[in-house]
């Protein structure tokens, strides 16, 4: 029998009873279910809808209605509409006509709404997790590989020498400020909603506080229309979740074109990597184009949600069922994502010498600039100066190196003998000492800077 039969004499068409029917994925929220309905319960009790041994018997039949989700013992039937009427239907086979009291005030609109809360908080703690454990691979290797120098890009095309470590650093920044958004996004989500009915509020003087508290809420959604209609969290969730992915792939782009024949600055470990069917000598980097690929399917689940919501009027309507399918599959995604590239960065292979090789004395043009600088001309002028430089050599087919001392005094009477000085990619890297910067100290300084704030989360 369907939980809300007494109005209805037609039966439902079968076809729209597979349509409406959310079991089939709502159910990975069992246990955030049964939770969410004992802490109803000792509510009931508290209020005196019930009795406190109606109340046990119904904590202790959901208490083993968990069991069977754990153990895989429990049973489906067709008639499941979805997790909320399952999980009471199980409750009154096991505990018999009390479970009947269970839903007294409450409507399966406040308690979905708290369900989802509670499923997301547990995600979001695992996600927290393997964000943390990203982080933490980067930063460890930025440490070991501090003296590898590599070309740093704007426009793709070679700009000035980098440490690998400072490269690393970057993307470890950016999946910091996930990490952060992440925490306070689920303090914000952490309201409880139970307690709002169906729309209007609780008629039977339940503690919503006690709840909150019981269920490790850190306070409560303050409106019922709001709380049985919001899902601000599931939207932002999502968004915040297209906004990690879209750093997750544009890590993999960098490296995806690092591991190429033609930089071969890095390789990926075999278990992160696939071979073609047709041609022998390929290794190709399957694990970080699938990121890639997936962050395009995460941001559909989210502008696809965003649609759903748009224009519903007040207050609960059956779209809102429409949350879970792109939630789930974001949770998952990412989930396996953030795994992968923990994979694929604690297992890559570097090759400082092809880095090295890279780097090119033309990349060494604005410190001929900033080394004029120093000498007290205009920078302005500067620019244009080691410009003509470049171009002298270029004209001469040589490297900026080979110019004497003599050829740049024809550029600027500023030029001394130390300009030889200026060919160490090692020195550029380090005169960019400030804070932030790819000098030792200053990626060093990075290094501990990330180390502390993840001590402190
Ligand atoms: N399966 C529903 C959902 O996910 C639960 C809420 C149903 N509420 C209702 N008034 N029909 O949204």
């Amino acid at each position: 029998m369907s939980l809300w039969g007494g109005r209805f004499t037609g039966a439902v068409d079968p076809v729209m009873y597979e349509f409406n029917q959310s079991f089939k994925f709502d159910q990975r929220m069992a246990l955030a279910d049964a939770t969410a309905s004992q802490t109803y319960a000792r509510a009931l009790a508290m209020s005196g809808v019930i009795t406190v041994d109606e109340c046990n018997t119904l904590v202790e039949g959901l208490e083993t209605v968990k069991t069977e989700w754990t153990t895989k013992a429990f049973v489906a039937k067709q008639s499941d509409e979805d997790i909320h009427t399952a999980n009471e239907r199980r409750l009154g086979e096991l505990v018999g006509s009390v479970a009947g009291k269970l839903h007294t005030g409450r409507s399966r609109n406040d308690q979905v709404a708290t369900d989802m809360r509670l499923w997301l908080r547990t995600e979001a703690e695992s996600i927290r997790d393997l964000l943390k454990a990203l982080i933490q691979c980067a930063t460890a290797r930025a440490e070991a590989e501090i003296d590898v120098l590599m070309p740093g890009y704007t426009h793709l095309q070679r700009a000035q020498p980098i440490r690998w470590s400072h490269f690393l650093l970057s993307h470890a920044w950016a999946w910091q400020a996930d990490l952060e958004r992440l925490i306070q996004l689920t303090d914000r989500f952490n309201k409880l909603p139970l307690g709002s009915g169906a729309l209007a509020g609780n008629p039977f003087g339940i503690d919503r506080e006690f709840m909150a508290q019981d269920l490790g809420f850190s306070g409560l959604v303050p409106n019922s229309l709001y709380a049985v209609s919001d899902r601000d969290f599931v939207a932002e969730f999502m968004g915040w979740a297209s906004l990690t992915m879209v750093h997750l792939s544009r890590v993999s782009e960098d490296l995806i074109i690092y591991s190429s024949g033609e930089f071969g600055f890095v390789q990926l470990a075999d278990a992160y990597s696939t071979g073609s069917s047709l041609m022998p000598q390929k290794k190709n980097p399957d694990s970080l184009e699938l990121i890639r690929g997936k962050s395009g399917r995460v941001f559909g689940n989210h502008a696809g949600f965003m649609m759903t919501l748009k224009g519903l009027p007040s207050t609960y309507n059956k779209d809102l069922q429409e949350d879970k399918e792109p939630l789930f599959d974001t949770v998952d995604n990412l989930s396996g994502c953030l795994q992968i590239m923990t994979g694929v960065l604690s297992t890559l292979k570097i090759n400082p010498a092809k880095m090295k090789a890279a780097l090119s004395v033309d990349m060494l043009a604005t410190d001929i600039a900033e080394y004029l600088v120093r000498k007290g001309v205009p920078f302005r002028e500067t620019h244009h100066i080691a410009g003509r430089a470049i171009k002298v050599a270029e004209d001469r087919g040589v490297q900026v190196s080979a110019l004497t001392h003599a050829d740049f005094l024809a550029l600027n009477p500023a030029f001394e003998s130390d300009i030889v000085a200026l060919w160490d990619f090692e020195r550029s890297v380090e005169t960019r000492n400030v804070a932030g910067g790819t000098s030792k100290s200053s990626v060093l300084g990075q290094v501990r800077g990330l180390k502390e704030w993840l001590s402190g989360i």
